[in-house]
């Protein structure tokens, strides 16, 4: 087992009684600290895993998910773990605390997790101010955009658009955030018709920027399609397939307590409804993709790639198997290596 497994883990899951957030907190904090340092460590790009994807370079596929950095402060610390882009967010017009605590919840026997955060963020004037600091990533950027609580469905839009407008600069590509499950009535901005009004004011705001679109996992194939035909029609970059499930299918019988919690589910429970969804998404739009949910080995992320993937990510997968796992997949998914077998290293 690695050091992160046989330490590291176990000493952050007992944390403050298994306080789950407090863990997550603290784990910011440190690589937030130990960043200056980390910084002058090169991106991880062994030969054949650099790929241009909707025009940027990345010097390997395996990406941070959204949600873990959300407010990008331990920004030059995720490509010294070995991670080939980082996407911060999501971030929302207006700074603001998101749901009570608790609200993050660890599902050890089902390797998993059920968070429902509510976009706890420093808004997108913060952020922006904090990317300007800090001057370009070695790695590309993404930045996920959402909607704020306060902000009436009505006014979604113009939500978005300023959050674009105040960070356009920074982001080598943006998300577009509709599938969040904590967010009251946000999944609804996925139905056509919201769509065929966000998407052109997005792009009208940064025509020069990759827009992704990203989609949650419980859609049916009919309303997936539709996503799809929409966002085709607007012109955007690519799918980021999928967001957290309200789905506690494939949880372990003894994780019942934290799977009766609101919120999303993420984790080893997702792999294979975000594997379908991947597959689905990329042979019926002919988009890239960048896949996430459920990858927890590198045989996980090796699927999502076959499936039609041009990129992944990973959240839950990195809480439980730490960087060992994100440089094992790196590896995996380089040309030059053969397809790999469940067995992690
Ligand atoms: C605690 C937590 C917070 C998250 N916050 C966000 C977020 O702000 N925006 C977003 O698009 N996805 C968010 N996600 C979803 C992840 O980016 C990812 O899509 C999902 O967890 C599935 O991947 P995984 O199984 O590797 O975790 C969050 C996930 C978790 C566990």
């Amino acid at each position: 087992m690695s050091l992160y497994g046989r330490v590291a883990r176990p000493a952050l899951f007992r944390l403050r009684g298994g306080d789950a957030e407090a863990a997550h907190e603290l784990t910011v904090r440190w690589l937030g600290r130990s960043a200056p340092a980390l910084a002058r460590i090169r991106p991880l790009s062994p030969p054949g895993a650099a790929r241009t994807v909707f025009g940027v370079r990345f010097p390997n596929p395996v990406g941070l998910a959204a949600g873990m950095d959300k407010d990008g402060r331990a920004l030059p610390a995720w490509p010294a773990l070995g991670f080939g882009f980082v996407e911060v967010g999501t971030v929302t017009r207006h700074p603001q605390h998101g749901n009570d605590r608790p609200r993050l919840f660890r599902l050890a026997d089902s390797a998993a997790i059920v968070n429902r955060m509510g976009f706890n963020n420093d808004g997108a004037h913060a952020l922006a101010a904090r990317l300007a600091a800090l001057g370009p990533l070695r790695v590309p950027l993404g930045i996920s955009l959402g909607k704020s609580r306060a902000t009436p469905l009505d006014e979604a839009v113009e939500d978005y658009v300023a959050s674009l407008r105040a960070l356009r600069p920074y982001g080598d590509y943006f998300a577009v955030n509709v599938s969040s499950p904590n967010t009251p009535g946000l999944r609804t901005l996925q139905d056509r018709d919201q769509l065929d009004v966000l998407l052109p004011a997005l792009r009208a705001e940064a025509p020069d920027k990759p827009m992704l679109v990203k989609v949650a996992p419980d859609l049916s194939d009919l309303a997936l399609g539709e996503v799809l035909e929409v966002c085709t029609s607007h012109g955007v970059s690519g799918i980021i397939a999928t967001n957290t499930t309200l789905s506690r299918d494939g949880v372990a019988p003894g994780d019942a307590a934290a799977a009766a919690q609101a919120g999303g589910l993420s984790g080893a429970p997702l792999t294979e409804r975000a594997y379908e969804v991947v597959r689905f998404v990329a042979a019926e739009s002919g988009l890239p993709v960048i896949g996430v949910g459920g990858v927890m080995s590198t045989a996980d992320a090796r699927r999502l790639v076959d499936a039609g993937a041009s990129l992944v990510q990973l959240y839950t997968g990195f809480v439980y198997g730490g960087p060992g796992l994100v440089r094992a997949c790196v590896r995996a998914l380089s040309a030059d290596r053969p397809a790999p077998t469940r067995v992690e290293e």
